[in-house]
């Protein structure tokens, strides 16, 4: 519902009914934060806080009220920061909604107008309400034009592990701006593990990386089953994101018996020359199509068959 920016109709009247239901339902929830506050109207608001009246008159949600010929200064700030009758009273004690906590509990007066969007349809079992981050610990309001979060930085700020794998030698290009958190993540909440924008991790692999789906003839049965058992999502040390150095990788399923990949041919003991199953790129020298592949497999001449993955 939130979704397009050009339709201000629709969005006008949800701000209307927003702050309606605000105004007939939001008083008992938010007469905890403000004992027996009312609403006062913003033009109170702004004799003491022109600085901030002044952000938030640039911002996304002061032009979706002015779209519909309101005028902010009569009804806008108390949207969020709830009834300031006792805030006005007692000249600025703290007796309002601030976000300064960054809380799930001030979080209310922006549900009251946005739980309706899919996007959140899930926030209240998602990770981040279940850990007391609120709206405002990643939206920013005032001074904002968009209220949209500032990505990848804000997340950094507190998923430190995901900023270092992130600045790996081989990552996704996050930093670089060329893919999001949200693109992979939902972060207000999902019902897939890790809040995943898909049903599993390899359906979410093949919104992008659709070549990886196949079908092939000769399928490779870990690429279907799970990415993850070589590839980190993130950021990792190793090329290509693989978990860990090839021959090793393969290495950890593979036997070495039959076809070893000992540093030198196991023919020639130590006297013997490097073999090419270890050096350069070590078992994908041959084997280059690791994925699946479509080529043809003759079973009485299947060397080079497509189901060994050579070709
Ligand atoms: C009579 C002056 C006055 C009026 C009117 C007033 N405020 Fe304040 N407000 C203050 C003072 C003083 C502070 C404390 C500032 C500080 O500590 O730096 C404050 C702080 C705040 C804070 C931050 C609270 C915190 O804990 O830091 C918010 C949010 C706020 N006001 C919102 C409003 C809103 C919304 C209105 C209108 C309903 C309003 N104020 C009306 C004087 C006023
Ligand atoms: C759409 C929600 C929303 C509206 C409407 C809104 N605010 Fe805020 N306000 C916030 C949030 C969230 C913060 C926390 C800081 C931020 O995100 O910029 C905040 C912070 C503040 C603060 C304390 C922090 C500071 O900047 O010193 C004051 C004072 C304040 N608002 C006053 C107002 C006034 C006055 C209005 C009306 C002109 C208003 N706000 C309208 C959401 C809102
Ligand atoms: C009175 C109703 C109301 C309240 C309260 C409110 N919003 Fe909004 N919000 C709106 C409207 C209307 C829009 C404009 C939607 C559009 O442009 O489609 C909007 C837009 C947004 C957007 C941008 C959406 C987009 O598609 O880019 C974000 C993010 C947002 N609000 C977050 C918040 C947060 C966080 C709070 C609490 C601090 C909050 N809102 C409080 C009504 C409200
Ligand atoms: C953990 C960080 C985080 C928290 C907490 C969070 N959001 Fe968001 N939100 C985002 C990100 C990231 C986006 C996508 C921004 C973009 O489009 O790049 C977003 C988008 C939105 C949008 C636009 C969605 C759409 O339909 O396109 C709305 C509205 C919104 N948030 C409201 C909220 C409200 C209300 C809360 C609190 C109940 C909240 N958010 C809490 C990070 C967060
Ligand atoms: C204020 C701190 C904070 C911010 C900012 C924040 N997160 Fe979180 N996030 C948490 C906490 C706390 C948890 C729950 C504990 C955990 O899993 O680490 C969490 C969990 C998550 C999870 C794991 C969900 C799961 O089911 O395992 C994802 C994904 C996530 N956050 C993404 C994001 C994204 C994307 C952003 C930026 C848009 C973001 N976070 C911003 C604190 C934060
Ligand atoms: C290309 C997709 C993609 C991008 C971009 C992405 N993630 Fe993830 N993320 C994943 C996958 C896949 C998982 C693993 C989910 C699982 O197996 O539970 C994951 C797991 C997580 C987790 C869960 C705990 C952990 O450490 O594994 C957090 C927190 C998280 N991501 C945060 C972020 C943040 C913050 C960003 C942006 C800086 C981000 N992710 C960008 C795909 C992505
Ligand atoms: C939102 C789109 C998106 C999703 C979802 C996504 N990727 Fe990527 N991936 C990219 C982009 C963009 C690149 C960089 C491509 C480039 O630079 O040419 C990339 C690069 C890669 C690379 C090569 C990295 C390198 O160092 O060259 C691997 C491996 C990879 N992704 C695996 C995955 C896996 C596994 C998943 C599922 C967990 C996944 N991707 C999900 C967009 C995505
Ligand atoms: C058995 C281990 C393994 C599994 C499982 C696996 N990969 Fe890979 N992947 C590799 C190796 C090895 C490379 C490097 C290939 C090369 O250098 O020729 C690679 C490279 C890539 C690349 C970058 C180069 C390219 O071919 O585009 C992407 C993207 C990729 N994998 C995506 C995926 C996706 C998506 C999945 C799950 C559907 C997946 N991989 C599952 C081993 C694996
Ligand atoms: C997570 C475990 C796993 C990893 C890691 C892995 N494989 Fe496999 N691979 C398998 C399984 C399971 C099969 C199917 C075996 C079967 O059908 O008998 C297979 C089949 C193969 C086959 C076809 C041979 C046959 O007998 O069907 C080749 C060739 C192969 N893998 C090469 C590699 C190479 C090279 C790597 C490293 C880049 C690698 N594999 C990494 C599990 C793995
Ligand atoms: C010089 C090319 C070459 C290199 C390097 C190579 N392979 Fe192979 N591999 C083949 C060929 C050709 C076949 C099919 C005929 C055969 O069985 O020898 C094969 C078959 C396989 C098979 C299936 C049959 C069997 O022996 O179990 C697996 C598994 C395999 N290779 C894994 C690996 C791994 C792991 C590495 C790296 C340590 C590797 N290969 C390096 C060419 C190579």
């Amino acid at each position: 519902m939130y979704q397009s920016e050009t339709s201000n109709r629709p969005s006008a009247i949800l701000l209307l009914a927003g702050l309606t239901i605000l105004l007939l339902l939001g008083m008992p929830i938010l007469a905890t934060a403000a004992e027996t506050a009312s609403l006062v109207g913003s033009e109170r608001c702004l004799e003491c806080h022109e600085q901030q009246a002044e952000t938030y008159n640039n911002s996304l949600h002061a032009q979706a009220w002015k779209s519909i010929g309101g005028n902010y200064t009569n009804s806008g700030c108390e949207s969020c920061h709830g009834p300031g009758s006792t805030h006005v009273d007692s000249n600025g004690k703290p007796d309002i909604i601030n976000f300064s906590g960054k809380q799930i509990s001030e979080s209310s007066t922006c549900l009251s107008c946005h739980e309706t969007s899919p996007e959140l349809a899930l926030w209240s079992m998602g990770a981040h309400a279940r850990n007391d981050v609120g709206c405002a610990a990643c939206h920013t309001i005032h001074g904002e034009v968009q209220p949209v979060a500032n990505q990848p930085e804000v997340c950094f700020s507190c998923h430190r592990d995901i900023k270092f794998d992130s600045n790996k030698q081989s990552h996704h290009p996050i930093i670089e701006g060329k893919v999001s958190c949200n693109d992979c993540h939902n972060p207000h909440g999902a019902l897939s593990e890790g809040q995943l924008r898909a049903n599993s991790k390899n359906e979410l692999c093949y919104h992008c990386h659709a070549d990886k789906r196949g079908p092939f003839l000769w399928e490779h049965p870990p690429v279907e089953e799970d990415c993850g058992s070589c590839h980190s999502s993130h950021g990792s040390r190793h090329n290509n994101l693989l978990t860990s150095k090839v021959p090793n990788l393969c290495q950890d399923c593979h036997d070495w018996n039959r076809h070893p990949s000992t540093t030198l041919d196991s023919s020639s003991n130590f006297s013997g020359t490097a073999s090419n199953r270890f050096i350069a790129r070590s078992c994908l020298n041959c084997h280059g199509t690791i994925h699946g592949s479509n080529a043809p497999h003759n079973p009485d001449n299947g060397y080079n068959g497509g189901h060994y993955f050579v070709r």
